[in-house]
């Protein structure tokens, strides 16, 4: 991150507009232009557009991930929800408060001033003097949704069906699935927190907490930029993903287009994206009592450089048909980036946003730790359950890994002037 950005706070002290007459005044402007004020664009993500953000957005530090039940009946209540969530959440990817002046009930910021303090505050606070932060939040709906309750049974694209159990999944049944999934990234972790925090609230009644899971550090790369960051068994991460630059696989594998599968009825989902998550616990102690050998042989390629084993350079490619001596094929064809590779896969790709998640030691004294890994593809069906279930079948990454959970999410287009996160889903 870089400094010197203008929180929301210090933004609205800086122009005498705080409590009630922040409320007042500040209510037409918009802060877009800046909290964006470091002068490198890095600081706020455009919330509208023709996709949703915080997929091919440069990966930020960190994730809040949270699925949803919808607990009522009523679609209106789901609908107006979903309406009131796209206003919050816009403004908070702005670096602002879910509603003016709404932590302080309008107050000033020393407490005083002609604020309702009996008033319950209708953003938490937390961020108060955080910048925009980077923060994306992008939405999706589980397969689930589209039972009788709301009337979407016909809306249910032919893709958006659950993910199968793999061979070997050890999953625990609570942190699967979900009828909404909201993806908060953002570089400060509590402005990522904040979001889901603050949305979650406002969904009270309509919505209950099913899963959700905090990550930090990147474990993967989307733009050219960034360098490969590294997952917690010490390979570089990310290196072969789809980058925002690569526009022509991007097309064919992340967004989707005219296919009516992926479309759905009536094309809702064109621009939308599929986002399929596990959780994937790492067994660190077991990982760490491996030799080097072993430890490359499982990914096929070097921890230092990342080079793939054969090649020298870590954006070499991959060299399938290289013999070593007598010692068989240099990428051997149980390694992850044998089974994962395109090459092997008709072509496929899939852009991946995994992030590292450590929640402290379990009762064996052992690092409960592992990644978390979400892949935004266009077809489900070709770009990822296939792969997946190679994986399972063969990757040597299985003897230290157990995949806890999974889920698929339908994530609308991007939202033009006037859209909320319910039009396209409603039609
Ligand atoms: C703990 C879990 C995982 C770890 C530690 C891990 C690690 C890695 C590493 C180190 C690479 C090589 C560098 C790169 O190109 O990024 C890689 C590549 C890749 N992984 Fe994973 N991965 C995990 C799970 C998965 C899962 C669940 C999938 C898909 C179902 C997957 C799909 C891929 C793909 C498509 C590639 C690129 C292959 C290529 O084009 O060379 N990974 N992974």
């Amino acid at each position: 991150m870089s400094g010197n950005r203008v929180s929301r706070r210090s933004f609205l002290t800086g122009l005498g507009l705080t409590g009630l007459g922040a409320a007042a005044g500040a209510g037409g402007l918009t802060l877009a232009g800046c909290s964006t004020d470091d002068g490198d664009g890095g600081d706020t993500v455009p919330f509208r557009g023709g996709h949703q953000a915080g997929v091919t957005t440069p990966q930020q530090e960190h994730l809040h991930i949270v699925a949803f039940d919808v607990i009522t009946g009523d679609r209106d209540a789901l609908r107006t929800m979903l309406t009131d969530w796209t206003g919050m959440a816009e403004r908070m990817t702005r670096g602002e408060e879910t509603t003016d002046g709404g932590a302080l009930s309008g107050t000033d910021v020393d407490g005083h001033g002609a604020g309702d303090t009996y008033k319950v505050p209708t953003d938490t606070g937390e961020a108060l003097d955080l910048s925009a932060g980077s923060l994306t939040v992008t939405v999706g709906f589980g397969p689930s949704l589209f039972d009788d309750r709301f009337g979407l049974r016909d809306r249910r694209p032919a893709e958006l069906t659950p993910l199968p159990k793999f061979p070997g999944d050890q999953l625990i049944e609570d942190l699967c699935d979900g009828d909404i999934v909201i993806q908060a990234c953002a570089d400060d972790p509590q402005v990522a927190v904040h979001a889901v925090r603050n949305l979650t609230r406002a969904g009270s009644g309509v919505v209950e907490v099913r899963w959700s899971q905090l990550g930090y550090g990147a474990a993967s790369k989307t733009t050219r930029n960034e360098d490969t960051p590294r997952n917690l068994f010490g390979f570089k991460d990310g290196t072969r993903n789809i980058t925002a630059d690569e526009t022509g696989d991007i097309e064919s594998n992340v967004w989707v287009g005219d296919d009516p599968d992926s479309a759905g009825p009536g094309g809702w989902m064109t621009g939308g994206v599929y986002m399929c998550t596990r959780r994937i616990r790492m067994l660190l102690e077991v990982w760490d009592r491996q030799v080097l050998d072993d430890q490359q042989h499982t990914f096929a390629r070097y921890k230092g450089s990342g080079a793939p084993i054969g090649a020298e350079k870590e954006d070499d490619d991959v060299p399938f048909d290289l013999y070593l001596g007598t010692g068989g094929p240099a990428i051997p064809h149980d390694s992850h980036v044998y089974l994962a590779h395109p090459d092997q896969n008709n072509g496929r790709r899939m852009l991946r946003r995994a992030y590292n998640f450590i929640e402290g030691s379990d009762s064996f004294g052992h690092l409960s730790a592992g990644l978390f890994f979400i892949a935004y593809v266009t077809k489900p069906s070709e770009n990822f359950t296939p792969i997946q279930l190679k994986l399972a079948h063969d990757d040597k990454m299985n003897e230290y890994v157990r995949y806890e959970s999974k889920a698929v999410f339908a994530c609308p287009p991007g939202l033009g002037d006037g859209d909320d996160w319910g039009t396209a889903l409603f039609g």
